[in-house]
């Protein structure tokens, strides 16, 4: 792939108040979008990799830009809910339901596609996802650059989303016009994907907002099985997850079980890997981080604040990558509310390799 110079300009946007020079470069940000080229942004969830959604040339090239397979469909973000009727040729009641309460938020909506949106940008697809992120930052941009920026996340393929503009630079340096750093993505895991083409709707994708507060709206809703399985003998019905994703270069592995069990299990084997020439890293808890006698023992949070794990677990596994650890053990999660998002993308980094110690040996 040629290079090309990236700028990385900081916008700060503070409750969305941006100061004139701001305000400039996200014009001149929005321009790059409308002529064709890429813009990386931040968004409440991770970082984006905008391009015109209505260009089929602009959905090539972020294809080209991530590394990524061309059947794995874009999300289309837009700044304003009367804009969704411009890319979707039914719009059900669960829709318009969904998008007045989690909207702008970190919600995806599968919806029919009209013939304003490029097959290039959706894989291929008759279905268009959409998405109206509440970031201040995010929703100018997409207002500069035309009203529709198709945006994956800002990652190589198969690397973790980034939620800082360092790790967009360290993977799209060079392969686009800009980067806008608006600092730490607040909720760390990328979008809820809901498929309101089905009824019920189908969760595609965990993510902040959970099945029970999609319930509270809709009444029923589905979960695609494959979500946190990897032997349902199904492919998920979001093209994406079925792929590899989000994974360190070492070797992850993730321990269930009691608590005392998955700390002397991880002791254990890093002792052992260790002895052989493995540097060693422990994804832990706050509650639990002195337990561990790794090389690199990082916590990603707080059992009692599971937003904090959510958070930083995409962060923490590329320091992994940073310290060149080579063996990577990791406390499990419950797999109920955000901890189905959290469990769904720390199954896939492990390429769903899990050690389950039985319940009933618990010490105590
Ligand atoms: O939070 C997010 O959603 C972030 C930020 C940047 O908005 N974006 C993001 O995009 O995560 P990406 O491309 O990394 O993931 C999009 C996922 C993929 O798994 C893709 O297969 C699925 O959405 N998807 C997109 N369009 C679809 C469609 N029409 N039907 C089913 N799945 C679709
Ligand atoms: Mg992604």
């Amino acid at each position: 792939m040629d290079t090309m110079e990236t700028v990385t300009v900081k916008i700060s946007g503070e409750l969305g108040n941006f100061t004139p020079e701001e305000e400039e470069e996200l014009r001149r940000a929005g321009d790059i979008i409308r002529k064709g080229g890429l813009v990386a942004f931040p968004t409440e969830t991770v970082y984006g990799l905008g391009g015109d959604a209505l260009n089929k040339e602009s959905s090539a090239k972020i294809y080209a830009a991530k590394g990524r397979p061309s059947d794995n469909p874009l999300i289309v973000h837009i700044c304003s809910l009367e804009d969704m009727r411009e890319i979707v040729s039914e719009l059900p009641e669960a829709a318009i339901r969904l998008a007045r309460v989690f909207w702008p938020g970190p919600l995806t909506l599968i919806l029919r596609k009209s013939d304003r949106v490029p097959k290039e940008t959706t894989g291929g697809l008759d279905t268009v996802a959409v998405r109206f992120p509440s970031d201040p930052v995010a929703q100018k941009l997409i207002e500069y650059g035309g009203g529709y920026v198709a945006a994956p996340s800002a990652n190589l393929s198969g690397r973790p989303s980034p939620t800082v503009a360092k790790y967009v630079e360290e993977d799209m340096k060079g392969r686009i016009e800009m980067i806008l750093d608006g600092g730490e993505a607040c909720i760390g895991l990328e979008s809820t994907i809901v498929d309101v083409t089905v009824t019920p709707p189908q969760i595609l994708r965990p993510g902040y907002i959970t099945k029970e507060m999609l319930e509270q709206v809709l009444g029923e809703v589905d979960t695609d099985v494959t979500i946190l399985k990897s032997d349902s003998g199904q492919a998920p019905r979001a093209p994406g997850m079925k792929y590899r994703h989000y994974a360190p270069k070492g070797e992850l592995t993730i321990v269930e079980g009691p608590s005392e069990l998955v700390s002397a299990y991880i002791n254990e084997h890093t002792a052992e890997d260790k002895a052989s020439g493995e540097k060693t890293g422990v994804i832990g808890t706050e509650e639990r981080i002195e337990k561990y006698s790794a090389d690199v023992v990082k916590s990603v949070g707080s059992r009692e604040e599971e937003e904090s794990i959510a958070r930083h677990l995409f962060t923490v596994l590329r320091e992994f990558d940073d310290d060149g650890v080579t063996k990577i053990y990791s406390e499990s999660f419950e797999k109920a509310g955000l901890g189905q998002a959290i469990m769904n993308r720390l199954l896939k980094a492990a390429g769903h390799r899990v050690v389950k110690l039985p319940q009933d040996k618990s010490g105590k």
